[in-house]
């Protein structure tokens, strides 16, 4: 079989740039342990309903610490624990989350609140509440089924508002 001169460069240039990303992909998972953005704690995945925090998921208050209401989120196949998290403007939050099954996200639209929940690894984040409203959460990792329906909402309120008007 005749290759063209030029069609040899390209296949060498189109294979060395696979070699070459390979490479790089390899050094970076590998060698420099690059990992999606967690709190780099684990857990045992199986059984994240027996272990704390996440055998209470919920909106807690909590004092002497950096942030002033910790949310513990519990993802599984198709839904969050809890459905609801409602939180005053105003405060820091962090956001414990995990997930019982496969790969799930996490993501306040409207907020830099985005995590990537992965089986066996504990996601968390801080973020201040300022701007009050609604945001939906949705997952935004392909999890199945019903990952389409997979949603929640983060509700913050302004306690001191007046509802005279
Ligand atoms: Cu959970 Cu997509």
């Amino acid at each position: 079989m005749h290759l063209h001169k030029y069609e040899k460069w390209w296949l060498v240039f189109g294979c060395g740039t696979l070699v070459a990303f390979l490479i790089i992909l390899g050094i970076g998972a590998f060698h420099n342990g690059t990992h999606p953005n967690n709190s780099k704690k684990t857990i045992n995945y199986e059984k994240v309903n027996e272990i704390a925090p996440f055998n209470n998921p919920g909106i807690h208050k909590v004092k002497g610490k950096e942030w002033d209401y910790e949310v513990v989120i519990v993802a599984s196949a198709f839904y969050y624990d809890p459905p609801v998290i409602e939180v005053p403007l105003g405060a820091k939050v962090k956001f414990i989350a995990t997930t019982k099954d496969v790969i799930h996200g996490f993501q306040a639209a409207g907020t830099n609140i985005n995590m990537m929940l992965e089986p066996g690894y504990i996601s968390e984040y801080v973020a201040e509440m300022n701007q009050a409203g609604e945001y939906l959460i949705v997952c935004n990792e392909y999890c199945g089924t019903g990952h389409t329906a997979m949603h929640s909402m983060l509700k913050v309120v302004n306690e001191n508002a007046t509802e005279s008007h």
